[in-house]
């Protein structure tokens, strides 16, 4: 159901890579509500050409930056402006990447320059998004801007590796420039804890399939899906919610306030009964 909350906004989408990425679902949900925006991702991301599809179905342009290159994303801002007739209103990133998890490194037997570029991609990358963004002063007044993050960045999940600082990097990141953008431009800045999602990012975490079947046995609501989260990014980009900033905001079933559930319990106390 469209309730056409987007109508008139225009932005940009980092990070669709396939039909199963939060950013995927998110500009069909945008697209739905009236919102227009350019879409972007890695160059190398883009050699696939399934961006394509999407960029056809919600009748935007896709633009290649690396998110960790000023000039790549001084480019892209640019030529959004240009292509969408004006400032911005509303910014994703849901960017996310680690060298070590890839590499299969243990946290506890990091290679350095791969933590480097994990935490440039998937961190600093925000940062230098919207420091390009506040100097051009290409967002308007009441525009927002959100970061996609996971709970690991508080509470411990082993496998999560050298992500999980990453993330608690990006969550501050966003209260640091939130405050800025807040003061100065009148700009909201949030990130949103998703629960485990099964995407190309989220399934390449060691012990993917059981911390994802844990987590919707924890949660009295069950696991959010992409599509959830692409909802409650629409719903932070609109015009209802214009003081929300500064915060890390759970889209996660319940999850993140759990102790133990009764599913959990069961699975532990078999016999005796
Ligand atoms: N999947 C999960 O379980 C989960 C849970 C919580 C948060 N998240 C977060 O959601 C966000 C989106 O991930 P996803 O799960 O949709 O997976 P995904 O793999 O579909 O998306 C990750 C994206 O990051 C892009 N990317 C990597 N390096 C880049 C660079 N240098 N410049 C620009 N883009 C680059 C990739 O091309 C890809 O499109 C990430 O921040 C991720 O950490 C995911």
């Amino acid at each position: 159901m469209a309730y056409n909350l987007l109508k008139g906004k225009r932005g940009i989408i980092f990070g669709a890579l396939d039909e199963n990425s939060i950013a995927w679902k998110t500009a069909e949900q945008v697209h739905a509500e009236g919102g227009t925006f350019v879409l972007t991702n890695a160059p190398i991301a883009l050699r696939m050409g399934t961006l394509n599809k999407l960029a056809e179905a919600t009748n935007s342009q896709v633009i290649p930056a690396d998110a960790t290159s000023i000039e790549d994303l001084e480019k892209l801002v640019e030529k959004a402006t240009e292509i969408l007739g004006g400032k911005l209103d509303f910014v994703l990133h849901s960017i996310g990447m680690s060298m070590n998890v890839r590499k299969g490194n243990h946290y506890t037997s990091q290679n350095y320059e791969f933590t480097q570029k994990g935490w440039d991609i998937s961190a600093v990358s925000f940062h230098k998004t919207m420091q390009v963004l506040y100097k051009k002063d290409a967002m308007n007044e009441w525009g927002s801007i959100v970061a996609l993050t996971y709970m690991a960045s508080q509470r411990v999940f082993p496998d999560y590796n050298d992500m999980a600082d990453n993330k608690a990097y990006l969550e501050s990141i966003a209260r640091s420039f939130g405050y800025f953008f807040g003061k100065d431009k009148k700009v909201r800045v949030n990130t949103i804890s998703q629960s485990p999602t099964p995407t190309t990012a989220g399934m390449g975490v060691k012990g993917f399939n059981g911390f994802i079947a844990y987590a919707d046995k924890m949660s009295p609501l069950g696991n959010a899906t992409a599509l959830d989260c692409a909802n409650y990014t629409v719903s932070l980009f609109s015009d209802l919610t214009k003081r929300v900033t500064l915060q890390n905001l759970y889209n996660d079933g319940g999850f993140s306030n759990m102790g133990v559930s009764m599913e959990v319990m069961d699975a532990f106390m078999k016999g005796e009964e």
